[in-house]
């Protein structure tokens, strides 16, 4: 079936089953390739995405559930004032080890800061949860945040 989608400020026509799981469309179709495939089961959060802002598991949001939200991936939010604070906070961090998980993290901390500006640790730890590093950059991810938020 034919679907409209707009990720990151363009407008995409693609032809997928309904049950497609948005994050395929990205990768195999778009090839955004950026964005990552964990567990499919909404556990990791290596898909992480936003629509229409709020972070999501791309891994199990079926393409015909999106209808006319925004999408914004790994590839676009650097372009968002808090994108770029969280991405310059990352580099100057060294939060990075593998990597494999750090579209997520980066995309569920780019929604936090947009929601609170100022995160406590509380709140990060919150936010942060439902994204695993099996490299363990959690405390940099925590400091990476706190930098973002100051800057
Ligand atoms: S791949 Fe989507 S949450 Fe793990
Ligand atoms: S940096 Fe390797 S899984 Fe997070």
């Amino acid at each position: 079936m034919a679907f409209t989608i707009k990720v990151n400020d363009q407008t995409h026509s693609v032809d997928v089953d309904d049950d497609t799981p948005l994050l395929w469309v990205l990768r195999d179709v778009l090839g955004m390739t950026g964005t990552k495939f964990g567990c499919g089961l909404a556990l990791c959060g290596a898909c992480t995405v936003h629509v229409d802002g709020i972070a999501t598991r791309s891994c199990v949001m079926p393409i015909d559930s999106i209808g006319e939200s925004q999408i914004t991936t790994i590839e676009a939010i650097g372009a968002t004032a808090e994108g770029a604070k969280i991405q310059k906070a990352w580099l100057d961090r060294e939060v990075v080890q593998c990597g494999y998980c750090q579209s997520g993290q980066i995309m569920s901390a780019a929604e936090l800061l947009a929601s609170n500006p100022n995160p406590t640790d509380a709140d990060i730890d919150d936010a942060m949860s439902g994204n695993i590093c099996r490299c363990g950059t959690y405390v940099r991810i925590r400091e990476a945040i706190k930098q973002a938020a100051a800057s």
